[in-house]
């Protein structure tokens, strides 16, 4: 048998009303992504590409269709229910970082431990670890004004990452950051997927987009491509992030893919 989709879209629209108008965004959605994909959703400005993004990311519900994760359909959760799901399943990555300005980096991080009841010591250890390991070492007590555009994108990362990060969400990551922090942003990214994390990123560049295993595209709403890209842009050398994440993460990982079966399996 194949291995069942991660997350499976089936014919879902979108519509929001516009005064007496309805606005179709998305129309028709059927999109299946696996673990451990690397997937960019591209097209312009308007196509409907964050929308589509939030209700993969369980921020949003189609008006119209299904989603399955895991094969559970998320029409019959509550929003107690999705809400856990977001928080260990989903690590969210936006723009412009949407960092709180009156946090340290750490204290950022540690958020979406704090909604998810971990313990104070815990947490904050990770945190550390997580930004030591993304080359923040010497940053933990800054806070985003005091970090470069580059820097607050990273901080973001860790803090996608700090419940397990299983599926990474990035909205226009690149979209904020100077073209040298784009590409090292992109190479991280990378770096996650190659660890085992599915990925999946929303941009309107088509260089950022070769980046990603596979390339869907949307025009108004509707996706018109869908294609493996063969030919990933190549991995850049990252000095500033530790290569030693590889053994971490994959703990990580192992911990998660036994987190998902033990879901599975309670559901
Ligand atoms: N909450 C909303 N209410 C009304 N219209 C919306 C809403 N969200 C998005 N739209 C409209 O849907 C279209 C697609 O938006 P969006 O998904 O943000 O596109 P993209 O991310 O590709 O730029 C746009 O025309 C936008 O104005
Ligand atoms: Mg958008």
């Amino acid at each position: 048998m194949n291995e069942p989709s991660l997350l499976n879209i089936s014919g879902v629209y979108r519509s929001f009303s516009a005064g007496e108008q309805q606005l179709t965004v998305l129309k028709d959605i059927n999109l299946n992504i696996k673990r451990g994909e690397m997937v960019a959703i591209v097209g312009a400005s308007g196509s409907g590409k964050s929308t589509l993004m939030n209700i993969l990311g369980c921020l949003d519900k189609p008006t119209t269709g299904q989603y399955f994760i895991n094969g559970q359909d998320t029409s019959t959760m509550d929003a107690d229910q999705l809400a856990q799901l977001r928080r260990e399943h989903f690590g969210f990555i936006f723009q412009r970082y949407h960092l709180l300005g009156d946090l340290d980096a750490v204290g950022n991080v540690e958020m979406p431990a704090i909604y998810a009841g971990k313990d104070k010591k815990q947490r904050t250890e990770r945190a550390q670890r997580l930004l030591s390991r993304l080359g923040l070492a010497d940053r933990l007590d800054h806070k985003p004004s005091q970090l470069s555009g580059g820097q607050q994108q990273r901080v973001s990362v860790a803090r996608a990452l700090m419940n397990g990060g299983d599926v990474i969400l990035a909205d226009e990551p690149t979209g904020a950051l100077d073209s040298h922090s784009g590409k090292e942003m992109m190479s991280l990214l990378q770096e996650l997927h190659q660890d085992g994390h599915t990925i999946i990123l929303v941009t309107h560049d088509m260089d950022v987009a070769h980046f990603a295993d596979r390339i869907i595209e949307l025009k108004d709403g509707v996706i018109i491509r869908d294609v493996i890209n063969a030919q990933p842009t190549a991995q850049q050398t990252l000095p500033q992030v530790n290569t030693a994440t590889t053994s971490w993460l994959n703990w990580d990982r192992y911990i998660e893919a036994f987190k998902m079966a033990l879901l599975a399996m309670l559901s």
